[in-house]
């Protein structure tokens, strides 16, 4: 492959996107593809200091319009710093979350609308993923699933602004369908799995060889 490939997950807080990572990183590793797994906030080292401010529950003076570029500025470091590199010697590139989560999570929960587009522009330089996978959960089920561990700022959100986020995201889908494949989340892991691989088959013509 002359560049890489770009894959983001992105869904709410318990939406299961760590287990679907680590199984996607071993598939891609079995075709005897490099890859690199990162995420956001976070990734890089001045990125996890900003994951860290970010998420602290004891920050609750913190403005949206802090949040945002912090999230944006943590991204402009991942992506000069790892995601471009790593695509351009040809790797796969997984990011557990990205732009997407910005306008889900500041756009439509904080309702901070199109601003965060245009906080994020410089931000991301032209790097889109060349597919985003949403795991489908609902603010109801994914708040079930992470209710025993201890929540960061964002997870200590109300209902309201998660139901905002979700919608946001049902948006960002609807919008962009040949990028952001929607699976349901409520699956089995081996079921979503099957359906992540089929996708990515596709998207690299996979198809038509052996499996
Ligand atoms: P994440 O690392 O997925 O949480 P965890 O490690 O607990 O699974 O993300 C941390 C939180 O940050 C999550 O609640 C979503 C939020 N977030 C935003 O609000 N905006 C963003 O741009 C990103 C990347 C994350």
């Amino acid at each position: 492959m002359d560049r890489g490939l770009f894959i983001t997950f992105e869904g709410l807080d318990g939406s299961g996107k760590s287990t679907q990572i680590d199984k996607l990183r071993s598939w891609f590793e079995e075709q005897g593809l490099e890859v690199l797994v990162t995420r956001e906030p976070g990734g890089t080292s001045v990125g996890e200091k900003i994951r860290e401010l970010i998420l602290d529950p004891a920050n609750t003076d913190m403005t949206d319009m802090t949040e945002a570029y912090l999230y944006a500025a943590c991204r402009a470091q991942l992506v000069r710093q790892s995601i471009l590199p790593a695509l351009s010697e040809g790797k796969i590139v997984i990011c557990d979350r990205f732009l997407d989560s910005s306008v889900a999570y500041q756009g439509y929960g904080r309702m901070m609308g199109d601003t965060v587009g245009d906080i994020n522009r410089p931000a991301v330089e032209g790097c889109i993923p060349d597919m985003t996978f949403l795991l489908r959960v609902t603010p109801d089920g994914g708040h079930e699933r992470i209710e025993d561990r201890p929540l960061d700022r964002i997870e200590m959100q109300d209902m309201d602004f998660h139901q905002r986020t979700f919608h946001g995201y049902e948006e960002i889908a609807k919008k962009d369908p040949q990028r952001v494949k929607v699976i349901d989340a409520y699956g089995t892991i081996e079921e979503i799995h099957e359906q992540i691989v089929s996708e990515v088959r596709t998207l690299l013509c996979m198809d038509k060889e052996q499996s």
